[in-house]
């Protein structure tokens, strides 16, 4: 089965309630690409506010504890995202891996625990610049997937996010025979670890400064199904235009 294209916005710590305009309008023109699956990731604080903004559109949360409940100040399991209607959540970005020390294993956990409250995973990884220049960049992804791979999983709900940290927020993107490479790669490399059928049926979403020039040069590497868009997906104006390169 051919895999649907995703385009995911993920706001990170910007946003007021004043935004959800944006958010409505976002969502109002991706009804008219209903071939691609579009979501927004804002700030918790946002999530039952753009819900109610946009009844039964694809609203996440950026990160989740891997714990159920319990004395962790500050976070969120993902049963309380799936409560308040959230159907998906990024783990596992580079935001919080060198921010907040999140290792592989912390990744895993977070997405195992996510997997189980019954939301979609956007699992996210990426090299530093110096990995790149090196030329370890597949290498070190690789490992990053092996480390950070759900033990069990239903590929229909996990999504794997190449973001290569010197793209993000930069302006610069990696040539698309760069990034159809670690997608092929890393596709597969779920062939090794799960099955052909995992491997076949996951989506890969480049992530790393895509805006409406871009888009459609990127999207249209191989293996890519979909992108992961912060800054240009903070207006409508910016990143409808990727969902319909997207389309
Ligand atoms: O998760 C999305 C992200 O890290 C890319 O950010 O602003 O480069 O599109 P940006």
């Amino acid at each position: 089965m051919a895999r649907r294209k995703y385009v995911v916005g993920n706001w990170k710590m910007n946003g007021l309630t004043a935004a959800l305009g944006e958010a409505q309008a976002i969502f109002d023109a991706a009804k008219a690409h209903p071939a691609v699956d579009v979501a927004l990731c804002p700030p918790f604080t946002l999530i039952g506010p753009m819900l109610a903004a946009a009844p039964g559109a694809a609203v996440g949360g950026q990160d989740c504890h891997s714990a159920a409940s319990g004395a962790y100040t500050g976070s969120v399991a993902a049963a309380m995202l799936a409560d308040i209607g959230a159907t998906l959540v990024i783990v596992g970005h580079s935001e919080r891996r060198e921010g907040f020390a999140e290792s592989d294993a912390d990744v895993k956990a977070k997405a195992e625990a996510a997997l189980a409250a019954g939301l979609s995973v956007i699992l996210c990884v990426g090299e530093p610049r110096e990995v790149r220049e090196s030329g370890g960049a597949i290498d070190y992804v690789l490992a990053q997937v092996a480390g950070s791979l759900p033990a069990d999983f239903d590929a229909s709900r996990l999504a794997i996010a190449y973001e290569p940290i010197w793209a993000i927020g930069t302006g610069l993107v990696p040539t698309a025979d760069d990034v159809a490479a670690m997608h092929g790669a890393i596709r597969a490399k779920l062939g090794d670890l799960a099955d052909s059928d995992a491997a076949g049926t996951m989506r890969l979403l480049y992530g790393g400064s895509v805006n409406a020039e871009n888009a459609a040069e990127l999207l249209g590497a191989g293996d890519v199904d979909g992108a992961l868009v912060g800054g240009a997906s903070l207006t409508a104006g910016k990143f409808v235009p990727i969902i319909v390169a997207a389309s």
